[in-house]
């Protein structure tokens, strides 16, 4: 099937398979490899994008559903420079090793950080809860984002 859609802000038209997932049609049509497969059922959050807007899970939608959806990925949100400060929060407090979930967690991030410009640690652990991480333990991560959201409202972290 042909569908076209805005890819990180350009317009995109491919073929895909009617059953292939959007986190495949991502990293294998396109070789935006940043979004990550974990679990492929919608448990983990490594593979999140957004979509029109909202976070959703990549490896449970369908690259057919995209058809004229604006889709924005980790590459995305990168160049622009949107989650620039998020990502320089996460290296200053060591808030990613490996660093497989992090560009799930920088969008799930950015997106509380878009409806709450001053959520306490215990709102962020809840909008994060989604998404896994093997490696850091959480603190940290909460860390990164309790100090972007403090240093957007021009305060000291
Ligand atoms: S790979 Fe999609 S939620 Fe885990
Ligand atoms: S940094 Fe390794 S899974 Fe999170």
């Amino acid at each position: 099937m042909n569908i076209t859609l805005e890819l990180n802000g350009a317009k995109v038209t491919h073929d895909v398979e009617p059953r292939e997932t959007l986190a495949d049609f991502l990293r294998h049509q396109l070789g935006l490899t940043g979004t990550h497969l974990g679990c492929e059922h919608g448990v983990c959050g490594a593979c999140t994008v957004r979509v029109d807007g909202e976070i959703v899970r990549s490896c449970l939608m369908l690259a057919v559903q995209m058809h004229g959806a604006s889709v924005e990925t980790i590459e995305g949100l990168s160049d622009s420079g949107e989650v620039a400060d998020l990502q320089a929060a996460f290296r200053e407090r060591n808030a990613l090793q490996c660093g497989f979930c992090t560009p799930g967690m920088l969008i799930a991030a950015q997106d509380l950080l878009k409806q709450n410009s001053e959520p306490d640690r215990e709102r962020i652990r809840q909008h994060l809860s989604g998404n896994y991480c093997r490696c850091t333990g959480y603190q940290a991560i909460i860390d990164a984002v309790e100090n972007t959201a403090r240093a957007r409202m021009g305060r000291q972290s």
